[in-house]
């Protein structure tokens, strides 16, 4: 029961490691958690495969500030209080090099995974504090340690909320709030899906087994394993940690 008591957020939610994360989270005794995502039709399934009365399901968009106090009032009106805020919501953008890459799709991936993180923290900074603290947990990515071609707006992404995460752990300590970012390689799920695809319209198999390939423990990662470590930066096992990059990738950057 590492989180008795405690109220957590979780963005993107209702997707693959948001939705592995709640359910996980409630496990070990949260006592809330706040499901935030912007498809209505992802938390309508999520709903389905995770009733729990301790679970307040919010539909809002992590890019807008209207959107971010939308989710955050919810939470201070029902819960009171928040201890863990897990900034997850992302997007993947699409595959293309930089000459032909959309700049409207660059737009949105900077304002979903790097403004929605500035805007979380911004106004959930003042909850936590209010709380006497707690831990922030941001996904960024392998890609926020190296470039890959064909992905700019999502490596560039995923390399600036290490900035974001960095500020607000020198911001947050004052307040003993904790604030760190985890780098998952390829996850099972819907999004290594469409990156698949993107990389090789149709032949989405034959990529994962090259990027398996160059994953040393010989596979994609899980939903699960994910949710493990941001159990461990939200719990009280990780109250001295704080600034910190959390690498976890079956040795793929080793
Ligand atoms: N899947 C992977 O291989 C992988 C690897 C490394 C990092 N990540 C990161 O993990 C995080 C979670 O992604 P996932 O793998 O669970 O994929 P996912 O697509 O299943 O989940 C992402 C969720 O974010 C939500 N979302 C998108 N835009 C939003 C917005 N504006 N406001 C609120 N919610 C929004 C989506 O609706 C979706 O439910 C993302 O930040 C992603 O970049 C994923």
């Amino acid at each position: 029961m590492e989180l008795k008591g405690k109220i957590a957020v979780i963005t993107g939610g209702a997707g693959g490691i948001g939705l592995a994360t709640a359910q996980l989270f409630l496990e070990q005794g949260a006592a809330g958690v706040a499901v935030v995502d912007f498809s209505q039709e992802y938390l309508n399934t999520g709903q389905r495969q995770l009733s729990d009365s301790r679970v307040i399901w919010i539909q809002a968009d992590v890019a807008t500030a209207a959107g971010v106090q939308k989710y955050m009032g919810e939470v201070e009106n029902v819960y009171g209080r928040l201890d863990v805020l897990f900034l997850n919501a992302g997007v993947e953008g699409v595959v293309k090099p930089i000459i032909d890459y959309p700049e409207e799709v660059f737009d949105h991936v900077m304002a979903v995974n790097v403004k929605g993180v500035w805007l979380g923290m911004k106004y959930g900074f003042p909850l936590l504090k209010k709380s006497g603290g707690g831990s922030v947990i941001i996904t960024s990515s392998v890609a926020g340690l190296g470039g890959t071609p064909s992905v700019s707006a999502y490596v560039a992404s995923k390399h600036a909320t290490i900035g974001l995460m960095r500020t607000g752990a020198l911001e947050g300590a004052p307040d003993q709030i904790r604030v760190n970012t985890i780098h998952p390689s390829p996850v099972d799920n819907r999004m290594m899906r469409s990156l698949e695809d993107g990389f090789a319209p149709g032949q989405g198999d034959a990529v994962k087994e090259n990027f398996t390939k160059m994953i040393p423990l010989g596979r994609y990662g899980t939903n699960e394993d994910i949710a493990q470590l941001a159990l461990f930066l939200a719990s009280d096992r990780s109250s001295f940690i704080t600034g910190a990059t959390y690498v976890i990738d079956g040795g793929m950057k080793a």
